[in-house]
């Protein structure tokens, strides 16, 4: 699990912490970066140990977007055939909780990378934006929809169709990013923030995180009906008897992620 060559995984207790590791080429995300990263996280998923994530980058930017390089000589049917960025849904589909410290520019794939994740904390010097029309092509790692349905209509449309960049004080305004924090204290305040969290019942973690994101897809009365199940199947876990118990004997609860 920590053989990689363009991320680094690091395991601080029950938080793991993943790094964007191609500093030289602003972390652009290739084949490679796309195929490590959802190794990472599935193993991630797998382990009873951890509960939570942090995923930064190294050097000036979290993720300057995907590969210009890697996919320029690529044809349509290349693209096609190859489903280029499906690995990418199966990192959004990770079931326990990421937060994305993002530490400099998140551009094109970086900022839809970062949208993927649970929640947004940014340096005050990270870079937002879209900036694919610049290159010919639009969003492709499901930037469209996320940041459509994270700053609405009007905003979406001024980065998308611009591809201008925009600072962390200006997303955050838009309602893109969670919490902007002075850059020297980004990871430490994300770790922080990842470690209040993975004080938690992992269960209740997972189903939190499951409903808020199928909240985004589903209509009121089926995302109420989704919630309500999830909230009820928690009644079969000991850590909602300890969690419930605590609070009535004025204790800290004794959690055991099951
Ligand atoms: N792909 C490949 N290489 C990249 C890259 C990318 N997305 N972004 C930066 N790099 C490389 C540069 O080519 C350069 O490499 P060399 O030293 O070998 O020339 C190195 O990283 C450093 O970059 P710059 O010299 O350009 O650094 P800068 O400080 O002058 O500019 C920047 C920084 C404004 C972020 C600029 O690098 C830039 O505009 N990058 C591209 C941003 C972009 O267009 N992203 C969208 C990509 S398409 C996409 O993501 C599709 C999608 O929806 C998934």
């Amino acid at each position: 699990m920590t053989d990689y060559k363009t991320i680094t995984f690091e395991q601080k207790g029950r938080v793991a912490l993943v790094t964007l590791n191609r500093p030289d080429a602003l972390n652009a995300l290739n084949a490679e970066v796309m195929r490590e990263v959802v190794d990472c996280f599935a193993a991630i998923d797998r382990n009873k140990d951890i509960a939570v994530s942090v995923l930064t980058g190294a050097g000036r930017a979290f993720a300057a977007g995907a590969d210009i390089k890697e996919m320029q000589p690529q044809s349509f049917s290349d693209m096609y055939v190859e489903d280029y960025f499906a690995g990418w849904d199966r990192f959004a589909a990770s079931r326990k909780p990421v937060i994305a410290a993002v530490n400099g520019f998140a551009l094109g794939g970086g900022c839809e990378l970062a949208m993927m994740c649970d929640l947004i904390i940014a340096s005050d010097k990270a870079k937002f934006g879209q900036p694919e029309i610049k290159l010919g092509v639009t969003p492709g790692m499901g930037g469209s929809i996320r940041l459509t349905k994270a700053v609405g209509k009007a905003k979406a449309m001024d980065l998308v169709l611009t591809g201008r960049m925009i600072d962390a004080d200006e997303a955050d305004k838009m309602g893109l990013v969670s919490r902007v924090v002075p850059h020297d204290t980004l990871l430490e305040t994300a770790l922080g923030v990842a470690n209040e969290i993975a004080g938690f019942s992992i269960p209740s973690l997972m189903a939190a995180k499951e409903m808020v994101a199928r909240a985004l897809e589903l209509p009121i009365t089926e995302g109420v009906k989704f919630e309500r199940r999830l909230f009820q199947g928690l009644f079969g876990t000991a850590d909602q008897k300890e969690g419930m118990s605590a609070f009535s004997e004025k204790r800290a609860p004794v959690f055991r992620d099951a």
